[in-house]
């Protein structure tokens, strides 16, 4: 919507005046009219389109028609001029008895001004899109759509791309948003004209826009500091935060000015992911007076926010660590994942320095957009000697990079990823999540001293929007991470997966069947070394592992209700694996939970084929009775399970494969400004 604009125009002498196509001029003729006049009577040329308010009684256009009434003229252009003045239009003011009493002219020279964006989020940049100025979520949302350009296209002497104010690829301008200055008009605007750009303080934060300029090529350009400097000529800085107003050129005639709009930043608590660029049009008002602005054109983006991707997506590469003690657990993952026909990724000790909980350390992600998509890792605040990884091994082209610093003393286990997930698409109570839900623990709300995950973290992953969080409790656990007691895998019915989780209980059942039917000799750990033995009977008679256990299934129970309610899910979405955990007085702050043999359900899940942690149960006719469960419960949905011996490297340390591991999986097909919010 372009506000009309109030013109002056002075009896007997002419106004020259820009008018911008679309727009309209209001002139008051009773303000303008010389004294004594009863009558007016308006002329113009072609390319002018006229009305009067209110409408006059007078039917013949060209008899003189009364000043009663206080008529305003409303003024707009038919087309752009191709010249200077090219259109005019005159006002004749007449006396009482119809005598010519004085005369206004004015020169008219219109422009059309369009800022453009790709608001339909097609790929393309259309023309002059109504909507443009305003965003909206859905199918039948509009709005464009800005990527922070997180990646970054050098791989040696890297930079995040974001943190330089010049282009120095043109690879780099893909990860911007195209903007189009569409005008036409006459070859040049008229004395004091010119058109700005503009941004606000805030949005400076979040953007900037580059524009490309004359193309500063030579044939001679032999220094590649020449070539650096012609480079960063031909897309020169428009708006930044140092410079939040700048005239921009008018190209004159059939113009369309390319300009590149570059992300800053991802939505967070302070930040909506809302930004508006402005263009206006200024008028020359006199010597050393300030240009006054005409015509504003309107544009805004949304940053596009950092989406998780579930187990239920297909995996593209796994990403583990080799220690100097992990080859068991090394041969299983890489005879799955070649079967499994996906790419395996391994860090050797001089990059992962003896850190082997490739899970904790980062998460992978991507960002959306209809022009680009490139996967993102957000780097935890954990930083355990894989602390440089994410940046050094992952960043590159069109591969992004975001963290959140904290406070040292604000960072727990809790910050560790194996504690972010997120569930499969789900709907609850109607309200559909087309990209799930991101699920983290914390801290029981009771609990006055738990730990928690960090605030900085928690704000970026809330301000993403689009996989509404749900924090469950996991400072039940040593170590605390969602991922000892929960995960997801695909299934072909129901809601398209079932949500595992671990069971004290489960596992209570399975041992006393084994006992029942003359097993409680079997044993369990046996052969594993350097460890006890223990056999069913002994598990069984345990008063105090039994209270333990108890516990903890309490503890799962109670997420358990929490995701039933926040993921929409029945108990039949859900399956009970057996899992028995023993307490440990954590630094004799609390008693806490670990598992008490390789805790089945933190496995790595490709595809149909799930990495589950060797359990090491008690045998019966030669056959684990802890996997032949897990195997059965898994076949009914088509799902194939490998053991993974995890035993010493990661079950004695407090973590299992899915710890140890790390998947990058295949974005939605689904896009994210569809949802509705
Ligand atoms: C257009 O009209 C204005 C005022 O009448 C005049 O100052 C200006 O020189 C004109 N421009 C051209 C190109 O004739
Ligand atoms: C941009 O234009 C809108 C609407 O005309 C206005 O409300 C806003 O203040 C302008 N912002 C800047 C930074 O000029
Ligand atoms: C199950 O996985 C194992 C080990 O990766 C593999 O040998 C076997 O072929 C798989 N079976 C099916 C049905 O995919
Ligand atoms: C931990 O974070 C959750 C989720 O944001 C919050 O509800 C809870 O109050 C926090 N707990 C503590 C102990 O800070």
């Amino acid at each position: 919507m372009i506000h009309p604009r109030t013109l002056r125009v002075d009896n007997d002498r002419t106004t020259s005046v820009v008018c911008v196509v679309g727009a309209e001029l209001n002139v008051n003729l009773n303000r303008s009219a010389p004294p004594s006049s009863r009558f007016f009577s308006v002329k113009c040329t072609s390319n002018v389109h006229y009305s009067i308010t209110p409408p006059p009684r007078e039917t013949n256009h060209l008899s003189p028609i009364s000043l009663k009434g206080n008529p305003v003229l409303l003024i707009s252009m038919r087309g752009a001029s191709q010249h200077e003045n090219d259109s005019k239009l005159s006002v004749r003011y007449y006396g009482e008895n119809k005598e010519v009493l004085g005369k206004a002219i004015l020169h008219l020279t219109a422009i059309e001004i369009s800022l453009d964006v790709d608001a339909d989020r097609d790929g393309d940049v259309e023309k002059n899109n109504p909507n443009k100025g305003s965003w909206k979520w859905g199918p039948n949302g509009h709005g464009a759509i800005l990527l922070v350009n997180c990646d970054s296209e050098r791989t040696y002497w890297k930079t995040l791309d974001h943190t330089q104010d010049s282009v120095t690829k043109v690879s780099d301008l893909k990860d911007m948003s195209l903007m189009v200055l569409r005008t036409r008009g006459p070859a040049r605007l008229p004395e004091g004209y010119k058109l700005t750009m503009h941004i606000s303080q805030g949005d400076a934060e979040s953007v900037r826009v580059f524009r490309s300029g004359s193309s500063a090529g030579s044939d001679n350009a032999l220094s590649l500091s020449y070539l650096y400097n012609a480079f960063v000529k031909t897309y020169p800085l428009v708006l930044s935060n140092e410079v939040l107003s700048q005239e921009v050129p008018y190209l004159g005639g059939i113009g369309e000015m390319k300009f590149y709009v570059e992300g800053l930043r991802f939505p967070d608590k302070d930040f909506n992911g809302l930004v508006s660029i402005n263009l206006s049009l200024l008028e020359p008002i006199g010597q050393g007076l300030p240009e006054t602005p005409i015509f504003t054109d309107r544009v805004m983006f949304r940053v596009a926010p950092w989406i998780m991707t579930p187990n239920t997506l297909k995996p593209i590469e796994v990403f583990v660590c080799s220690t100097s003690d992990n080859y068991h657990f090394l041969k299983g993952m890489r005879s799955l994942v070649a079967n499994s026909g996906y790419k395996l990724k391994v860090f050797h000790e001089y990059v992962n320095r003896g850190d082997r909980w490739m899970q904790d350390e980062l998460e992978f992600g991507y960002i959306d957009s209809p022009h680009h998509s490139f996967p993102v890792v957000l780097d935890s605040p954990r930083d355990g000697k894989l602390v440089d990884l994410p940046y050094d091994e992952l960043l590159g082209p069109d591969f992004g990079y975001v963290t959140r610093t904290a406070r040292r003393i604000d960072v727990s286990s809790l910050d560790s990823f194996g504690n972010l997930e997120v569930s499969p698409p789900v709907t609850v109570d109607g309200k559909s999540y087309p990209l799930g839900r991101i699920i983290i623990g914390v801290a029981f709300p009771t609990a006055t001293k738990g730990r928690n995950m960090t605030q900085v973290v928690q704000d970026f992953l809330w301000a993403q929007k689009v996989q509404e969080p749900v924090a469950l409790f996991s400072d039940w656990l040593v170590v605390g991470h969602v991922d000892e007691f929960m995960t997801f895998v695909p299934a072909p019915d129901r809601k398209g997966f079932r949500l595992l989780l671990a069971s004290p209980d489960a596992g209570y059942k399975l041992f006393k069947g084994l006992q029942n039917d003359g097993h409680g000799q079997a044993k369990l750990f046996d052969g594993v070394k350097d460890e006890e033995p223990i056999t069913v009977d002994q598990i069984l008679a345990d008063e105090e592992f039994q209270t333990e256990n108890n516990y903890v299934q309490s503890c799962i129970d109670w997420n358990r209700d929490v995701l039933k309610r926040e993921l929409g899910l029945e108990d039949a979405d859900i399956i009970d694996l057996p899992i028995l955990f023993k307490l440990k007085d954590d630094h004799g702050i609390a008693k806490r939970a670990v598992a008490f043999y390789p805790d089945m359900v933190n496995m790595i899940v490709l595809g149909k084929n799930l990495g589950i942690p060797k359990p090491y149960g008690p045998k019966v006719n030669g056959r684990c009775a802890l996997e032949a469960e897990m195997c059965s419960l898994m076949e009914d949905l088509g799902l194939n399970c490998s053991f993974i011996d995890d035993f010493g490297s990661y079950h004695k340390l407090l973590g299992e494969v899915h710890c140890g591991s790390n998947v990058r999986r295949e974005p939605f097909d689904y896009k994210w400004w569809n949802l509705e919010m």
